[in-house]
């Protein structure tokens, strides 16, 4: 990918949100722009052309809007990882810490098959928390972790160290 200038021009800093001292990483002036929205895919898709993955995990809710265009760009399925409550169907439940709170994700059992490979997509990794637990969630149905994929990350926070050793892509890196 070469110019993510479009890109990062459309991300803006929200101070304070959702509590004091964090510095919030919007994303909403970019799902407006889809020229930069069909960029951002390319860019998150590029590393994974010559060895794709079976299916593209998305986690709620932000990382639905470019797991769900990765998995159309892939020609794969898109399995929702959703927090707690909301999927109607027989699931099962991760609960973790996030940078600014506790949450649960819970994912279908029917959503990932044995050795399925599946690319964990947020849109953004902050302590690793979130995609971590979507990780045990995935392997503990059979599937593989494919590797993982951020649209920004929070390279400060370490959260890749939290990560299991599967290939890591961030298209943004905030240092
Ligand atoms: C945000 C973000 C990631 C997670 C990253 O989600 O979209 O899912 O936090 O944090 P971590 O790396 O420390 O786990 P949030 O829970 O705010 O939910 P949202 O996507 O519904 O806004
Ligand atoms: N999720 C966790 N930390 C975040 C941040 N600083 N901005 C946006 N989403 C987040």
């Amino acid at each position: 990918m070469k110019d993510l200038s479009k890109i990062k021009g459309k991300i803006r800093d929200i101070r304070n949100f959702p509590k004091e001292g964090i510095v919030f990483k919007d994303i909403t002036p970019l799902l407006a722009d889809h020229e930069a929205c069909a960029e951002a895919v390319e860019g998150l898709a590029e590393p994974f052309q010559n060895n794709p993955p079976d299916a593209i995990a998305g986690i709620e809710s932000r990382g639905f809007l470019f797991g769900m265009l990765l998995a159309m760009h892939f020609g794969i399925p898109f399995i929702p990882v959703r927090k707690s409550g909301k999927l109607p169907y027989e699931k099962i439940s991760h609960s973790y810490s996030l940078e600014y709170g506790e949450a649960t994700i819970e994912i279908h059992t029917d959503a990932v098959w044995p050795g399925c490979k599946v690319l964990i997509h947020d849109d953004l990794l902050a302590t690793g928390g979130t995609a971590a637990a979507a990780a045990n969630l995935i392997e503990k149905l059979g599937g593989v972790v494919h590797g993982y994929s951020f649209l920004i990350e929070l390279e400060f926070l370490n959260g890749s160290e939290n990560l299991t050793s599967a290939f890591k892509h961030s298209l943004i890196r905030v240092k």
